[in-house]
């Protein structure tokens, strides 16, 4: 199985991927935590890509594009995969089909998770994620067994720096404009389905699996 998860920030595009994931048996590349890591790790990526996410805008194609391939053609990825924030533009879908292409495999579904604003500013706003292993959690939605304490390691729990209210307006616009054009992209190729996000997580799981069992368009 090969699938992207798209949808604006906050649809829960990260829960659902690391569930998928672990329910079929295959690695989930999220760009986003690439980044991060990059960023603690105060690497040369990391230091590109700093300014471009403080500020909620989108990290430029050809430094993306390149990340992607290369994670793609490690051999874990062979059995399949769940891209989580990958493509965000028209140039990184093309670039994602010439190198699943060269790969000799191609993306079997383009998952959109949908989410209304308000709901986003919600669950945005009371994101917590750990330090040390990066593990999310919610105040109100999977709240931490213990305050400010990670449920799986016992780290410590902060908010994320691009989810003040201000940032995330940022990259609501930079989805509205850079990545929206994408379900007519992938809705063309037979690829897009539109799952709604809103509701408990096990639910919204319940209905990517159902998308998913209903199968490729490949097949
Ligand atoms: P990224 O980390 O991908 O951020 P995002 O797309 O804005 O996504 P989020 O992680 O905020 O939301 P999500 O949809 O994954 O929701 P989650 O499951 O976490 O990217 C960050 C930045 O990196 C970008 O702004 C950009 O700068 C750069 N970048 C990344 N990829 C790029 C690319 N391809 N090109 C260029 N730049 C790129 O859930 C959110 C919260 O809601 C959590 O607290 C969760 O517990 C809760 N929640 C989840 N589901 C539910 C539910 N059903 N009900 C209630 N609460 C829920």
């Amino acid at each position: 199985m090969t699938l992207t998860m798209m949808g604006p920030p906050g649809a829960g595009k990260g829960t659902q991927a690391k569930l998928l994931g672990e329910k079929f048996g295959i690695p989930v590349i999220s760009t986003g935590e690439i980044l991060r890591e990059a960023m603690r790790a105060r690497t040369v990526l990391g230091e590109q890509a700093r300014g471009f996410m403080e500020a909620g805008d989108l990290v430029p194609d050809d430094v993306m594009i390149g990340i992607v391939a290369e994670r793609l053609r490690r051999p874990d990825c062979q059995p399949g995969f769940i891209l989580d924030g990958f493509p965000r533009t028209v140039p990184q879908a093309d670039a994602l089909a010439a190198t699943l292409a060269a790969m000799g495999t191609r993306l079997d579904l383009a998952i959109s998770l949908d989410a209304p604003e308000q709901e986003i500013i919600r669950r945005l706003s009371g994101r917590r994620v750990c330090r040390a292993c990066g593990q999310g959690f919610h105040l109100l939605y999977d709240p931490p067994p213990h305050p400010g304490r990670c449920g799986r390691c016992g780290g410590e729990l902060h908010q994320r720096e691009d989810d003040v209210e201000g940032t995330v307006r940022a990259r609501l616009h930079a989805y509205q404009e850079k990545t929206l054009p994408l379900l007519a992209y992938y809705e063309a190729r037979g690829l897009l389905r539109v799952v709604d996000g809103v509701g408990p997580i096990e639910e919204v799981l319940q209905r990517l699996l159902a998308v998913v069992s209903e199968g490729s368009p490949r097949a």
